[in-house]
């Protein structure tokens, strides 16, 4: 086994350890009376268009040409997150049309991710942590969904969106392989993936004390 595919199985499983956390964290109680899954797929709208912006701004100034590819395709895969997530909300009686995703400005983590450097960073940071911690909430979210009694919505997730996260991540499990080359690279890595999770799991924390929002889905 190569260093860096050693250093990425060390990575994944602290990875996994602190998602397992947020999971738990996020499955631990039921959203606040008024926040119905309607609401919960409007903070979705955010975080997919955000996802899809900063895989569009990390390509333009990308060199690697595997790299850039992967952020096409993510960047895309968001964008049809968004719309399919319009749509449902659309089929739940929500008037699209006043929602502004815009508002309030750019999340956190969105700040935090546009301003890493280099491309091993984004790429763990990106596709290999924050996919990985969007699977784990969207699965607390489908069981959710299921057991309020909306099949529909369990189902897109399910059948469409999780396969594209898990696509997103796997992605970026490889390039981070080729690309965790030496140890500054490695460090800087780490310290970016774990940062990522950290703020995710402050963030989700301040959305349950201030608006009562659990079992969110992620991107
Ligand atoms: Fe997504
Ligand atoms: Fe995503």
């Amino acid at each position: 086994m190569s260093t860096s595919e050693q250093f990425v199985r060390e990575l994944e499983s602290e990875v996994q350890a602190a998602i397992a956390r947020i999971g738990a964290a996020s499955a631990a109680g039921a959203p606040a009376a008024g926040v119905s899954i309607a609401k919960l797929l409007e903070v979705a709208l955010k975080n997919e268009l955000e996802a899809s912006e900063e895989a569009a701004a990390w390509m333009t100034s990308e060199r690697d040409v595997e790299v850039k590819l992967a952020l096409a395709r993510q960047c895309g895969d968001e964008a049809k997150h968004y719309r399919l997530i319009e749509a449902r909300l659309r089929a739940l009686g929500v008037d699209v049309a006043a929602i502004d995703p815009l508002a309030g400005g750019p999340s956190p983590v969105y700040s935090l991710l546009r301003g890493l450097e280099t491309t091993v960073e984004r790429i763990a940071a990106g596709p290999f942590a924050r996919e990985a911690l969007a699977q784990v909430r969207n699965e607390v979210f489908i069981a959710y969904c299921r057991a309020e009694g909306d099949e529909e919505t369990a189902l897109l997730y399910e059948e469409t969106i999780q396969p594209d996260e898990a696509h997103h991540h796997r992605l970026g499990r490889t390039l981070l392989v080729r690309l965790a080359t030496d140890d500054a690279a490695r460090a800087s890595a780490r310290a970016a993936a774990l940062r990522t999770l950290e703020l995710a799991e402050e963030l989700q924390e301040i959305a349950r004390l201030k608006k009562g929002i659990a079992r969110a889905p992620g991107c």
